[in-house]
């Protein structure tokens, strides 16, 4: 069975579902987009994603193509139409629409373009969240603007890529000696018993994920504190985590070649893992 996306307003097999060569995502990256993990056909927090969505179409002003409760149904809709994939990753794309080819916006204005898709979500097996990832770190050289969420991600594909030509799972980066995020994740540190989460601010993707820890650290009594991280907590934690949609959360225990602590996912990640997947449960599978 193929999978269905919606595009511009039609729920169409993938395979037909066709852009023209003018999309000003195609020829300037310039669109946003959200990830939303869906659970047992339940999308997580997507009222956090389309305000999320919402924000960044704000900042590279485009106007928002569908008001909160079209979003909301059109989500709907196509996680039933994908109800042969188990959990999905659901994949939000708005661009500026089709003009000819001119950097400045196009006028008169051109309809946004809309792109819903799913794709099975891969959460990390069980044996990936028992031993932990490895981790490299390198300069941020990404722009000013890190808290869209843009599609113009040439900066996150060749950090992630330099993550797989090092065989480890995620690129860490520093700007200015201090811990931004991950080229596809947010980051948190454990030291001395204390979690400490980078700010959010222009050199950060305000992740949804980043924000369901934090919450569950405060309802749980878990000590965190945030504020900026510096290159030198961040070589000395206790433990380093990686959060994402995608990956939940996950220990990082080896950085740069060097083991994190004793190199095993720590005390807090375990708590943490076990809190987040309570939650996910409570929240998404209520037992009716
Ligand atoms: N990425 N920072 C960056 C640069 C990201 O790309 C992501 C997520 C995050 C985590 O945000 P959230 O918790 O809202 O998923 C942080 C998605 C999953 C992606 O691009 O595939």
């Amino acid at each position: 069975m193929s999978d269905t996306v919606y595009l511009n307003g039609s729920f169409l097999p993938l395979e037909q579902a066709t852009i023209p060569v003018l999309d000003r995502g195609f020829i300037f990256g310039d669109g946003v987009y959200e990830v939303i993990p869906v659970y047992s056909a339940q999308p997580f927090r997507l009222d956090e994603h389309l305000g999320r969505l919402a924000l960044s179409l704000e900042a590279i002003r485009i106007r928002n193509p569908l008001d909160i409760a079209a979003w909301r149904n059109v989500v709907v809709d196509l996680i039933n139409a994908n109800r042969h994939l188990d959990d999905q990753s659901l994949y939000i794309q708005v661009t500026r629409g089709v003009a000819p080819r001119d950097q400045a916006f196009p006028k008169p204005e051109v309809a946004p373009t809309v792109l819903l898709m799913s794709m099975p979500l891969a959460t990390p097996s069980p044996a990936l969240i028992e031993s932990g990832v490895s981790a490299i770190t390198a300069l941020d050289i990404r722009w000013q603007r890190c808290n869209i969420k843009a599609i113009s991600l040439l900066a996150n594909v060749l950090l992630r890529q330099e993550a797989v030509d090092h065989d480890v799972a995620e690129t860490l980066m520093l700007r200015d000696g201090y811990l931004t995020e991950g080229s596809s994740s947010n980051i948190f540190v454990v030291k001395d018993g204390v979690l400490l989460a980078p700010p959010k601010n222009q050199h950060m993707l305000p992740g949804i994920t980043y924000d369901v820890v934090l919450e569950l650290a405060q309802a749980h009594g878990l000590p965190f504190r945030v504020g900026p991280v510096s290159e030198a907590q961040l070589r000395t934690a206790d433990e380093i985590w990686l959060t994402s949609s995608t990956k939940e959360v996950l220990a990082v225990i080896m950085l740069d070649g060097v083991a994190v602590s004793d190199g095993k996912p720590g005390p807090i990640f375990k708590r943490m893992y076990a809190l987040y997947q309570a939650f996910k449960n409570q929240v998404m599978r209520p037992t009716r």
